[in-house]
């Protein structure tokens, strides 16, 4: 069980630390509660883990819906799944909007500058507009980063399943009382 837990971060710190390389964990889908109480999931970029603190990170938009559905629910769940290797990390936690500019500022300067180049839109996403060009970034206005947010999720819970030939492998992982608690499942 330790060794499925510890492979599971090194699975996501390949994800946030692939580089131009990318690892099938670079990208995530990010499932939230939408407000209407759909179900709403997208695709995030991983850009941090921190295994000590159970935490992941990724960047957004403070304007877009993901950000006002996890103000009314915190609650998040993610996935990722090496094709290849026929694995699938299911992840659910609890999600901080972190717009304090003391936190956000060093990430904003340390970032790629043309992964910021979206938060000049001068829309919102997700706004209706008569052409896409409308909602193209400005770059006569602002540089973005007022409108830059870090979502940081403390994972609670993993469910991880290898497919494998030899027999196929499930395991569920539940922070509890300081620990993780394993217990495998059958696939
Ligand atoms: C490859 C890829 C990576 C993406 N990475 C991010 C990301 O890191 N953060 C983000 O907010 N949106 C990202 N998006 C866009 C989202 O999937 C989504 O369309 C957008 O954030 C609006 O989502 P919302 O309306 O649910 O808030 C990415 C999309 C693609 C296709």
């Amino acid at each position: 069980m330790d060794e499925i837990l510890d492979e599971v971060w090194t699975l996501l710190d390949s994800g946030a630390n692939a580089g131009a390389q990318r690892s099938p964990f670079t990208m995530l889908q990010a499932a939230t509660h939408g407000l209407d109480g759909t179900p709403a999931v997208r695709t995030v970029v991983l850009r941090r883990t921190c295994r000590a603190q159970r935490s992941l990170m990724f960047h957004t938009d403070l304007r877009s819906t993901k950000v006002a559905e996890l103000r009314r629910d915190a609650r998040i769940a993610l996935i990722g799944c090496d094709m290849d290797a026929g694995k699938q990390l299911r992840l659910t936690g609890t999600a901080r909007i972190v717009e304090d500019p003391r936190d956000t500022r060093p990430v904003w300067e340390a970032s790629r500058p043309r992964t910021l180049i979206v938060y000049r839109a001068p829309v919102a996403p997700g706004t209706p507009v008569s052409t896409p060009a409308e909602a193209h970034p400005d770059p006569a206005t602002t540089d973005g980063f007022e409108h830059f947010c870090l979502i940081e999720i403390a994972v609670s819970g993993i469910d991880y399943l290898h497919l494998a030939p030899e027999g196929h492998v499930r395991a569920r992982f539940h922070f509890d009382a300081g620990s993780w608690r394993g217990q495998w499942l059958a696939p």
